[in-house]
């Protein structure tokens, strides 16, 4: 007997490989911004702001919930997901802004890249990738509009007990959500 489609097993609902192969490359994407977070959180420990290093360790431990949600999509459908070689961009961190500009530059980066797979799944019809997709494309609203807002109040803190201050409110967010 022959199916007449080709699964990848008999359980998985197959994706299509195109798909796939993006899906797989947004693994390491997230993996990659996962290393550029904990790499402003070196830079944030480094310029004694110990709130802001705090934060990014916990945004360091979302993406790497992020990179598992599509990981696990991948593996669900039969596809075995291949992590790809992670460069994280060189970072000149002098100050706070320089650390967060970094943030919504690399979270811009990855909701182009989000953006790309939601109009890929709709180019083959793969409706099944269609609620992970969304939740991402939701998620990346959020996230650029904190890293914004936090943005645009560095700007506004013009003294070190400005800084300082947001810094402490930084400190507050409890864990990765
Ligand atoms: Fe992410």
């Amino acid at each position: 007997m022959t199916h007449p489609v080709d699964v990848g097993t008999l359980w998985g609902m197959a994706i299509n490989e195109k798909l796939a192969a993006a899906m797989n490359n947004q693994v390491t994407a997230e993996l990659e911004a996962a290393m550029v977070y904990l790499q402003l959180s070196y830079h944030m420990d480094d310029l004694g702001l110990v709130g802001m290093r705090d934060w990014f360790q916990n945004q360091h431990q979302e993406e790497l919930t992020h990179a598992e949600a599509f990981a696990e999509h991948l593996r669900d459908r039969g596809y075995v997901p291949q992590i790809g070689d992670i460069t994280p961009p060189k970072l000149d961190i002098a100050n706070a802004t320089d650390a967060f500009e970094a943030s919504l530059a690399h979270e811009q980066k990855v909701s182009g890249l989000i953006r790309d797979l939601a109009a890929l799944s709709d180019s083959v019809k793969d409706y099944d990738s269609r609620p992970l997709l969304d939740h991402f494309l939701a998620e990346q609203i959020e996230e650029e509009a904190t890293v914004g807002g936090i943005l645009d109040r560095l700007k506004l803190a013009d003294t070190g007990a400005g800084i300082l201050q947001i810094d402490k409110e930084l400190a507050e967010r409890d864990s990765a959500e």
